[in-house]
């Protein structure tokens, strides 16, 4: 049997050279990868001898994160590596799952937010568009989750749709939008990621962008309450932190950027934390060209008073 790299696809992890030095010195250090994906951070963190706490929504992803540890690392705390321990869960439930595994006064807590290239090329997830004939689920934990994609598009009413597109896009095309997949559903319910697609084709927009990129990630916000999971989250993560411990989130959207950075100088402003990373950091251009989904990702770390 190949080693796991050769059977399983991986995300490929961003920005992880800057991740690691700002959590640095790491041998030891008790830190939370809330969003582990296939494990790709949690993986670089052990090798510097850390011990890991991974939570991870998707069971699908959590799976191949743990082969993939496992794989790499079968004895814990051995030739300066560190250790891990995975859980299943949502990332709003932080410190719930922390506390009760007692893993508090850690020395960090990394979310790397969005979703894995894996999922959204998984041919049945109906994350991409590049999956037409998937159905439109875009569930993240579809154990717990009731709703699907396209249920939000064929049950929600005009002025909701409105609001859940004004996640991504400008009030005009959000609305003509909203427009559009009433029209859509009153012929026939929208189910497949096609159905969506024909109602984006003549979408009206100033970005470079496919014209479904930006309706798409505005859906799948929503499917998964991923601001309102983010909002929830930063406190809880906060006060698992020791003081001096770092909390570092890589974001790939405004709608992001601007949850942490609020949550950022609020925490300033109490004199409660520092914010290390002015401006975010950005991935090298040499990242960006080995890893395009890199392009958006901006690294921001508050260091607790
Ligand atoms: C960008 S990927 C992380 C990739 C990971 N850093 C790696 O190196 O493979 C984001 C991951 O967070 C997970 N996720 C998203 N929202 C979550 C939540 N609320 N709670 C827990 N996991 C979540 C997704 O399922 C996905 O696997």
């Amino acid at each position: 049997m190949g080693s796991l790299r050769n059977r399983e696809k991986i995300h490929n992890p961003v920005l992880v050279r800057e991740v690691l030095d700002f959590f640095a010195p790491l041998k030891n250090a008790r830190i939370i990868d809330a969003t582990v994906g296939t494990g790709g951070h949690t993986l670089a963190l052990i090798k510097e001898g850390a011990e890991v706490l991974g939570i991870e929504a998707d069971g699908q992803m959590l799976e191949v994160a743990a082969r993939r540890l496992e794989d790499a690392c079968p004895t814990p705390n051995q030739n300066g590596w560190g250790s891990f321990k995975l859980v299943k869960g949502n990332f709003r439930n932080i410190d719930i799952i922390a506390t009760e595994i007692r893993y508090s006064d850690v020395d960090g807590v990394l979310f790397d937010l969005g979703v894995s290239n894996i999922q959204l090329t998984s041919p049945n997830r109906g994350f991409s568009f590049s999956n037409p004939q998937a159905e439109l689920d875009m569930r993240i934990d579809p154990g717990s989750q009731g709703v699907r994609a396209s249920d939000l598009l064929n049950g929600l009413r005009t002025d909701q749709l409105v609001s859940l597109f004004e996640l991504t896009l400008k009030s005009g095309p959000a609305k003509w939008l909203a427009k559009g997949v009433i029209k859509s559903r009153e012929q026939k319910p929208i189910k497949i990621v096609e159905d969506f697609l024909e109602v984006c084709k003549d979408l009206r927009t100033r970005s470079k962008l496919n014209k479904a990129t930006l309706p798409f990630l505005a859906l799948r916000m929503a499917v998964n309450s991923e601001l309102a999971n983010l909002k929830e989250a930063l406190p809880e993560a906060f006060s698992l932190l020791k003081k001096g411990g770092r909390l570092s989130v890589i974001t790939f959207h405004s709608g992001e950027k601007k949850i942490v950075l609020d949550f950022f100088h609020e925490k300033k402003r109490e004199e409660k934390g520092k914010i290390l990373t002015d401006g975010g950091i950005s991935p090298t251009s040499k990242e960006v060209d080995e890893n395009p989904r890199a392009r958006s990702a901006e690294l921001w770390v508050l260091v607790k008073s």
